[in-house]
């Protein structure tokens, strides 16, 4: 399906991949064409999470996403966006079961919506199907510490390197991604002291949320970002406006005018008189 504000002009998984070390990497993911059309502007980077089966669908985890339903949001921030670096999430049960069943997802993605890179969760244990994928010349952003899709093995969302064997494994993981050729790693949900040393470890950009400010970049969901969040915030939040307020108000007042009629009023309605056939 044709990408319509697709250019050749976008920030490439390559170029992601050569900030290292240097100006921090603006991401925040986006699912919608207005929402990316907004934040196309100021970021590098846009990831259509998985996260949007929970923010836009009201799923309980990520685990309700599918991959119609990322590739879908995949083509609408693709349509929404001309610069920016576009990595769509591998929902979870789309790679892990196999390296073909990961490959043909991650064609899929690519080919259904013209994205720059996918986005996989896993470290060790899924280095077979990273690399198969990057063999496919696909790009790959990797993604450890707290692992959103496995939140029923791990019993919740637990907070990663708190223990000497978890910040071990967690190191595994990273060189593990690196090794891969994934261009870049999302550090999620992890103990500052440990997520500010992944970085100085390996050669990729790390891209922290819940992470460290030394990350070489940072992510946040949109939603968080921009105050829309209904239900809990996390700790890592900040957000930068209180849009949930101002679309209540917004709500309030069009139904307390739409009651008491005052709306719709003259500047709302076709006059006879004015001849314009245009809405
Ligand atoms: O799905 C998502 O939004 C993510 C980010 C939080 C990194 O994976």
């Amino acid at each position: 399906m044709a990408p319509e504000r697709s250019t050749g002009n976008r920030i490439g998984a390559e170029d992601i991949r050569r900030r290292k070390g240097g100006v921090p990497i603006v991401c925040l993911t986006a699912y919608t064409y207005p929402i990316a059309r907004m934040l196309d502007p100021h970021v590098d980077l846009l990831l259509v999470g998985d996260s949007v089966a929970m923010v836009l669908h009201g799923h309980a985890t990520t685990l309700g996403a599918s991959l119609e339903m990322m590739i879908a949001h995949g083509q609408a921030v693709m349509r929404g966006s001309a610069k920016a670096c576009v990595v769509v999430d591998m929902p979870a049960g789309s790679y892990e079961v196999s390296v073909a069943q990961a490959v043909a997802s991650a064609r899929l993605i690519i080919g259904e919506t013209g994205c720059q890179a996918v986005k996989l969760e896993g470290g060790v244990d899924m280095a077979a199907q990273i690399a198969a994928i990057v063999a496919e010349g696909i790009p790959v952003m990797g993604h450890i510490g707290l692992q959103p899709q496995s939140v029923d093995k791990d019993g919740g969302y637990k907070i990663k390197g708190r223990s000497r064997e978890n910040i071990a494994a967690l190191f595994r993981d990273a060189e593990a991604v690196e090794k891969t050729g994934a261009f870049s790693v999302v550090i999620e949900g992890t103990v500052e002291a440990v997520a500010s040393d992944l970085p100085r470890h390996i050669a990729i950009p790390t891209i922290g949320i819940g992470a460290s400010g030394d990350c070489d970049g940072q992510i946040l969901v949109v939603d968080d970002m921009i105050g829309m969040t209904v239900d809990r915030v996390p700790k890592f939040v900040k957000e930068y406006a209180k849009l949930r307020d101002t679309i209540a108000d917004a709500a309030a007042r069009y139904a307390d005018e739409v009651r008491s009629r005052a709306f719709p009023g003259p500047d709302h309605v076709f006059s006879a008189a004015s001849g314009k056939d245009q809405a």
